[in-house]
């Protein structure tokens, strides 16, 4: 692939963050973004880099009507003998072709995918920042365009990367969360498109967030669709409950989001000698163990959120604590371990980490 590259002039250069424990997420762009275009009957082609700025899309494009939109999210990190890092980036981008074929889009040869990443990044390394717990995340988008109003997959995608310098997604940073269990709305349904990384998905989940955040909790955690009575996920993680040495969390069932943190997450704790059951868990279960308490810890996990120690939960009127809202140790530990990974401290024994580039 032969990348056209538009510098944006020196002088013309965004000024950087000047303090990189503030960034939040996801509210500061870099100065450059990644392009490629599909036609039909010419596949994928002008893959380039220019200035972040606005795009001019038809009014009738497909994504504005019909929400053909499929996205994906990763980190580059910046390693403490200052190499440039990525996190098992093949596991998005086959993901991103998976969403592709699932809502009818043009899928993205992996290896565009990898080299937009590596040559985009490489560019803006100035912009990774150094702070602990920081880091550069990158949001790979494609999106049906097209001009035609009848229901119907685009015949012309845009796929685009755009970066952002990132800390905590959670105000709380590294602390527990208080979640919501939502037994009225639903996030998605078995046979539908909760499996794969589209825009719908999120849309559909606002109005039980905004609800949620509004009574002060962090997320929401889903329930499944028919009986609302199984644990799915969280508003942007995966979830996981300790139970003593066991670490469970719910099967791929086709409704909730195959995550990369937590395939690694997974992987990491049968490393460290951890048993994992990967099954269908009722919330009932999970609210009788904080009573009980064989329930020792719960946190999320995600790309943007880490790993994010649940404290307590909130179900039909009643609030539950787990591990008197504190941090537990089985979550420092793979937060520790994975955290150290990604950040290329600690060994990888897995092959995870990909070097790209030095800053
Ligand atoms: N579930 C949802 C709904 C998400 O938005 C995310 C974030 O990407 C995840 C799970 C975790 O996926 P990953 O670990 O691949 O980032
Ligand atoms: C991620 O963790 O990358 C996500 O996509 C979560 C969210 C910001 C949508």
């Amino acid at each position: 692939m032969q990348i056209t590259i538009e510098k944006v002039k020196d002088e013309e250069l965004k000024p950087l963050f000047t303090d990189a424990t503030q960034l939040g997420f996801g509210k500061l762009f870099t100065d450059h973004m990644f392009t490629m275009v599909y036609r039909k009957g010419q596949g994928w082609v002008e893959p380039k880099i220019t200035k972040y700025k606005p795009f001019q899309i038809d009014p009738a494009a497909v994504v504005l009507h019909y929400s053909q939109e499929i996205f994906e999210g990763l980190k580059a990190y910046a390693s403490e003998d200052s190499r440039i890092l990525l996190f098992r980036p093949e596991k998005n981008a086959e993901r991103m072709y998976h969403s592709a074929e699932r809502i009818c889009m043009a899928p993205l040869p992996v290896e565009y995918f990898l080299e937009g990443i590596k040559t985009l990044v490489n560019l803006e390394k100035r912009w990774i920042p150094k702070a602990p717990g920081t880091s550069l995340y990158i949001r790979p988008t494609l999106v049906g365009l097209g001009a035609a109003l009848g229901v119907h997959p685009a015949d012309e995608y845009l796929f685009y990367i755009i970066l952002t310098p990132v800390g905590a997604y959670f105000k709380e940073g590294f602390k527990p969360i208080s979640l919501y269990v939502e037994d009225v709305y639903i996030r998605a349904a078995v046979g539908g498109v909760g499996n794969a990384k589209t825009g719908g998905n999120y849309a559909a989940s606002l109005l039980a967030g905004a609800k949620a955040q509004e009574k002060g909790f962090s997320q929401v955690l889903w329930l499944d669709a028919k009986e609302r009575k199984y644990v799915e996920e969280v508003g942007a993680m995966n979830i996981f409950f300790v139970f003593g040495d066991t670490l469970v969390t719910p099967n791929l069932s086709g409704s909730i989001l195959p995550g990369i943190t937590r395939a690694s997450v997974l992987e990491l704790a049968q490393y460290l000698g951890y048993r994992t059951e990967e099954r269908m868990i009722s919330i009932d279960e999970v609210i009788e163990g904080t009573k009980n308490g064989t329930l020792t810890e719960a946190f999320g996990t995600g790309t943007a959120a880490v790993i994010s120690p649940v404290g307590s939960l909130f179900y039909k009127g009643q609030n539950y604590e787990i591990n008197n809202f504190q941090v537990g140790p089985i979550t420092q530990r793979l937060y520790d371990k994975l955290v150290g990974i990604q950040y290329g401290r600690e060994e990888d024994p897995f092959g995870w980490v990909h070097e790209i580039g030095r800053l």
